[in-house]
C-alpha cells in the first residue's frame, strides 16, 4: 500500500468512528432530545481544543454474538479538551453505540482519562449516558465499574470530579458520579435509580414512573444526589464551565484570580434587607449578592436543603465558598439535610484550597421526633467535624440570631473560625430570649401578680444581657463588631490578612468523618 493509500484507509477507518453507532441511531439519539456525545464534548469544551484519545480501541469480548461486533470507540469518546484555556480531562459515554453500555475495554479507555486527570493534576468532566454494564460481558463489565470507583475515590481531594448525567444512569453505574464532587441534571434527560420502576414494582409491588423515581427534579430537590439542574443540555455546559471558574485545576494549585473585578450590583445598603421585626423572615441571597463580586453567586444544591444555602462568589476577584443560613426557610434552621449539604461542600472547599465564609443566622437545630430519628445528632456531628478540620481561611459573619449548639456550629471562633464578624444586630445566646425567660424565671412568672407584665420584663432583661454581639465580644469570641455595610470591606481586608496562612496538621492516615 502507498504511503497516500495508508493516509486515505486510516482518514476512512477514522471517519467511520466518529459516527459512532450510526446515521440510525445518531437520528433516534437526536429524536429523544439528546446530543450525541461529541456534540456534547463540542459544547462543553473551547472550539476546536478536543484532543482525542483511544478512538481505535475495541473489545475483546466473544460471548452471545459480540466476536467480531465492531462498536465504534467501544461507546465512549475521551479526552482532553480546554474550558476557559485550561486542560480537562473528559469522557462522554455514547448511547448510540450498544447503548453507551459499559464493557472491558470502555472502562479501561475511562480509567485511562483518569488516571491522566491525577497525574497532569486537571479537572475530570464524565457525561453519563448508558444502559449500564454491558450484559455481554459479564463479569468483566462489573470490574470495570470497580476500577472507576476505585479512581473516583483516589482523585477525590486531588482534581475536581463533574458528573453530567445525560440520559439513563442505572444500578450500580450510579455509583461513579456518587462519588465525585458536583453531579449535574437535566430536566427530562438525566434519570438515575439503583432499581428501576418495573423491577420496584415487581418486587414490592410500588408503582412510579422513571422521571419521579430518578429524574432531574427529583435528585435536585428531593434526595440531594445533583448538585445543579438545567433546563437544557446546552444550559448545563454553561453551568459547569462557571463552575470550573471558581476552582482550581487541581488541588496543588489556586482558583483563578479575575482581574479588576466589579464591585457588587445590589448596592443598596445590607441594613436594609434585614427587617426591623427580629423574628421576620428575608432572603440571605440579598445579603451574599451585596456582598460578592458583581453580585455573581454560583449556587450549589439550589432545590435541596433550602434551609442553608452555599455556593461560590468572589471577593476582589478570589473565589470563596460561602454557606449561609437563609432565615426565609424554616427560619434558617440545621436539620439533617442541611448539615449533610454544607459539611460536604465545606469538604470541598478544603480540599482545593478555597477559603470558606459563613453567614449566621439560625435558631438553632430542628427539634422534633423526625428529625431526631433520622440521625440529627450524627449528621449534625459532620457539620462540626468538617468545619473543625478545615484549614483553609475561615471568614464568620454573624448577622442576626446564632443560638446555641448551632452557633457553635456554624463556624465559631471555637471551631478555628480564622476572624469572626458580627453586626450589632447579632444576638449570640443559647437560645432565643422568651424560651430562655421562661425557663430560667418561671418561678418569678408564676409567682408574680400580673405574670404576663412580669414575663415580659425577663425576657427584656434576657435580651439587654445576651441578645447582641458584645457579650461575645467582650469574652473575645467576636474579633470585631461591624456595620452591615462595612462586611464586603471588612471580608476583602481579612483575605488579604491571611494570605501566608498555612496551618500544619500533625500527619495521620486520616480521621473518622461521622457518616
Ligand atoms: C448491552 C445494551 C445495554 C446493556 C442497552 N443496550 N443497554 N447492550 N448491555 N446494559 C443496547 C440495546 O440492546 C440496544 O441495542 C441499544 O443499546 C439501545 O437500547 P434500547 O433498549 O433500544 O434503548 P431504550 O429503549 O432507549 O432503553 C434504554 C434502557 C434499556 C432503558 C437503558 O436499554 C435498558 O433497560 N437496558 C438495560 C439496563 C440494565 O439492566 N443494565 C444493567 C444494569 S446492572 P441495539 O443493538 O438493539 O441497538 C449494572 C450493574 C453495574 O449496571 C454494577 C456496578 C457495580
Amino acid at each position: 500500500m502507498s504511503i497516500m493509500s495508508k493516509i486515505n484507509d486510516f482518514m476512512t477507518r477514522a471517519s467511520k468512528l466518529v459516527k459512532g453507532g450510526g446515521e440510525v441511531s445518531l437520528e433516534r439519539q437526536k429524536k429523544s432530545g439528546k446530543m450525541s456525545a461529541r456534540e456534547r464534548l463540542d459544547a462543553l469544551l473551547d472550539s476546536d481544543s478536543f484532543f482525542e484519545t483511544d478512538l481505535f480501541v475495541e473489545h475483546s469480548a466473544k460471548d452471545f454474538g459480540m466476536e467480531g461486533k465492531r462498536l465504534s470507540g467501544d461507546g465512549v469518546v475521551t479526552g482532553f479538551g480546554r474550558i476557559d484555556d485550561r486542560s480537562v480531562a473528559v469522557f462522554a459515554q455514547d448511547f448510540t453505540v450498544a447503548g453507551g453500555s459499559l464493557g472491558k475495554a470502555h472502562a479501561s479507555k475511562i480509567t485511562k482519562i483518569m488516571d491522566a486527570a491525577g497525574e497532569m493534576r486537571m479537572p475530570l468532566v464524565g457525561i453519563s449516558d448508558s444502559g449500564g454494564a454491558r450484559i455481554q460481558e459479564g463479569v468483566d463489565s462489573l470490574c470495570g465499574y470497580g476500577d472507576i470507583f476505585f479512581r473516583n475515590t483516589r482523585l477525590s481531594g486531588v482534581v475536581p470530579q463533574i458528573s453530567v448525567i445525560l440520559g439513563p444512569c442505572a444500578g450500580g453505574a450510579v455509583y461513579s458520579p456518587a462519588l465525585t464532587d458536583f453531579v449535574f441534571v437535566v430536566d427530562k434527560i438525566s434519570n438515575m435509580f439503583i432499581t428501576g420502576p418495573q423491577v420496584i414494582k415487581s418486587v414490592i409491588g410500588e408503582e412510579i414512573s422513571a422521571e419521579e423515581l430518578g429524574g432531574a427534579k427529583t435528585h435536585s430537590s428531593i434526595t440531594g444526589n445533583a448538585h445543579f439542574f438545567a433546563k437544557s443540555e446546552i444550559e448545563v455546559f454553561q453551568q459547569i464551565r462557571k463552575l470550573l471558574s471558581f476552582l482550581p485545576s487541581s488541588c496543588m494549585s489556586t482558583p483563578p484570580v479575575i482581574e479588576n473585578p466589579e464591585a457588587p450590583k445590589d448596592q443598596l445598603d445590607l441594613e436594609s434587607v434585614i427587617p426591623e421585626e427580629r423574628k421576620a423572615a428575608y432572603c440571605v441571597k440579598q445579603i451574599i449578592r451585596r456582598i460578592v463580586d458583581g453580585s455573581d453567586f454560583l449556587e450549589v444544591h439550589e432545590q435541596f436543603a433550602r434551609n442553608i444555602v452555599v455556593g461560590f462568589g468572589r471577593l476582589n476577584g478570589e473565589s470563596v465558598g460561602i454557606i449561609a443560613n437563609q432565615p426565609r426557610v424554616l427560619a434558617g434552621v440545621l436539620d439533617v439535610n442541611a448539615a449533610d449539604k454544607a459539611a460536604r461542600f465545606i469538604r470541598f472547599c478544603d480540599a482545593f484550597n478555597i477559603p470558606l465564609l459563613t453567614l449566621v443566622d439560625t435558631p438553632g437545630y430542628l427539634p422534633g421526633i423526625d428529625q431526631e430519628h433520622s440521625g440529627v445528632i450524627r449528621h449534625g456531628a459532620k457539620l462540626l467535624y468538617a468545619y473543625s478540620e478545615a484549614t483553609v481561611p475561615k471568614f464568620t459573619v454573624v448577622m442576626r440570631k446564632a443560638y446555641g449548639g448551632a452557633y457553635v456550629a456554624m463556624c465559631s471562633r471555637h471551631l478555628g473560625a480564622t476572624l469572626v464578624f458580627a453586626w450589632p444586630t447579632a444576638e449570640i445566646a443559647v437560645m432565643g430570649s422568651e424560651g430562655a425567660a421562661n425557663i430560667i424565671f418561671r418561678k418569678e412568672i408564676n409567682e408574680s401578680d400580673d405574670p404576663e407584665a412580669t414575663r415580659r420584663e425577663m425576657v427584656k432583661k434576657y435580651e439587654e444581657k445576651f441578645a447582641n454581639p458584645y457579650t461575645a465580644a467582650s469574652k473575645g469570641y467576636v474579633d470585631q463588631i461591624i456595620e452591615p455595610g462595612k462586611t464586603r470591606e471588612a471580608l476583602i481586608a481579612a483575605l488579604g490578612l491571611t494570605k501566608s496562612q498555612k496551618e500544619e496538621r500533625a500527619t495521620y492516615r486520616h480521621g473518622n468523618i461521622p457518616l
